[in-house]
This record gives structure tokens, sequence and C-alpha cells, in this order.
């Protein structure tokens, strides 16, 4: 096949945005949650594993027990802010548990195909990367459908187990709040609120050995990628697609 980008796929992708304050909350297509799982669970993973199981959580009063231990758990994060970072971090909003239309935790069962998943034996921590394959694809899935998807980490894994009756053996990798979305931010949340910025891909890109940054993507004769690959965002940016973008600031 002939090495022409797919422009929706690259377009879905640079639009994908992590969620908090978009969501409508409204009931969602079962049709629509079939696809997303369906493109999570089609992911690559270590020897064919497939270590990931889906917990789908609408529940309110499970959502709410979540939320309020996510709230405690933002308060020890931000004891260890001070300053203007303290400050910058007050004004994030960091879930949409309770305003998305769908809680979906996915965990990870190293027992799955165990003992001897293939290409695992080094590196265990394959079977973790695999089920992060499985969050992207559902990501992008999400993205394409005109939902959004937000990740939550600010838990501990024995407090959502015990919350949903997980397995003592399988982690919680994560709480995914997901569904139909207003509208998805052009620019991150933290980028917006001034946390972090995205670093320029030269800054990562090494060329032959680590901290050779060669002219792989300068412009001219010796940048050999520039332009081939772009991050696309600005075309993302500009186009149009199945939503609206939201403008500027709105979330906490
Ligand atoms: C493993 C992982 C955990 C994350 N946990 C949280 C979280 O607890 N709360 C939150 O608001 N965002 C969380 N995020 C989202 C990141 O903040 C977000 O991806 C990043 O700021 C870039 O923004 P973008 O995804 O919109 O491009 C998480 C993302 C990843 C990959």
């Amino acid at each position: 096949m002939e090495g022409r980008p797919t422009v929706d796929f690259y377009e879905t992708l640079f639009r994908r945005r992590d969620v908090r304050a978009e969501f409508t909350g409204e009931p969602v297509d079962p049709a629509v949650l079939g696809r997303v799982l369906a493109a999570a669970h089609s992911a690559p993973s270590v020897g064919l594993s497939q270590p990931w199981d889906f917990v789908v959580v609408s529940d309110p009063a499970i959502r709410q027990r979540f939320f309020e231990h996510v709230q405690a758990e933002r308060a020890v994060f931000a004891s260890q802010l001070e300053g203007p970072q303290a400050e910058r971090f007050a004004r994030i909003k960091i879930d949409g548990i309770r305003e998305s239309s769908l809680g979906l935790v996915v965990t990870y069962d190293p027992a799955r195909g165990a003992p001897a998943v293939l290409g695992r034996h080094a590196i265990a921590d394959t079977g973790l990367y695999s089920t992060c394959l499985a969050i992207e694809n559902l990501w992008l899935a999400c993205t394409a459908e005109g939902w959004g998807l937000g990740w939550v980490s600010f838990y501990r894994e024995a407090f959502l187990r015990d919350l949903l009756g997980i397995p003592a053996e399988v982690r919680p990798v994560a709480w995914l709040c997901v569904g139909p979305v207003r509208a998805l931010q052009a620019v991150p949340d933290l980028e917006r609120h001034g946390w972090r910025h995205r670093l320029p891909l030269e800054a990562v890109l090494h060329e032959e050995t680590w901290g050779h940054h060669g002219g792989l993507l300068a412009s001219g004769p010796g940048g050999r990628l520039g332009g081939a690959i772009g991050d696309g965002a600005d075309e993302a940016r500009a186009g149009g697609g199945p939503l609206e973008r939201a403008e500027g600031g709105g979330s906490r």
C-alpha cells in the first residue's frame, strides 16, 4: 500500500483531549459504547495475553464514593505544593467523575495467559504496557465518536479494588470518565493553566545515540523529516469535524 497518511485518523489523533469539564452527562448510546469497547479490546498485547478487563460504572452512589476518595487524594497532592504552583493547582479540575455519563475502570490481570506469556519473560511491565494501549485505543475511538475521555489516577489501588470487588491479584490501571461532550478544548487543560507545556518534538528526538539531537527535523536540506510527519496540531485545530472546539478557558 502506498504510504499516504489517513487524514481522518490524524485529525482524530490531534483532536483527542483529556476531558474534565466538558461532559454533557447524557445517557450513552449502547451501540457507541460497544464500538469503543471493541476498539479497546482490539489493542495489541504482549503474547496476545489481552490482560485487560473493563468495568462499566454508572451507579451514582459508587461514583460519589470514588469522587470523595479522589478529593482526599487531591488534598494529599496539594499539600506537597507551595506558592504559585499550589495556586495554579487549585484552579485545575482533575476529574469528571460525576459529570460524565459513565465511569470505565480498566484493570490489568498479570495471570492471563501466564506463565508462558510470549515476550514478557524479560520485561514484566509489558503486560501493563498492553493495558495502556487498550486505553489509548479507547481514547481515540471515543474522540472519533464525538465523545470525550478523562483519565483519573488520583486514587489508591486498594480503595478502588475494594469499591468494585476487583480480585486481589488484578490491578486497577485507570478510572476513565467517558461520554458525550459539548466540545473538546483545543489546548490541554494543563497548558491552559500554565502547569506544563508540550515539549517540541526536537527535544525528545535523538539520532543514532542518546543525546545527539541531529538535524532530522530542521528545515532545509539537513532536515529529513520536517514536513513529512509534522505534529498536525495546527491542521487539526483549523479543521472541522463532528465537534465544535471550545474557546479559551472555562474549566477549572
Ligand atoms: C497515566 C495518566 C494518568 C492521568 N491522570 C490524570 C488525572 O488523575 N487527572 C487529570 O486531570 N488528568 C490526568 N491525566 C491526563 C493528563 O493530564 C493529560 O493527558 C495531559 O495533561 C495532556 O493533555 P491532553 O491529554 O489533553 O493532550 C492522566 C494521563 C495519563 C496518561
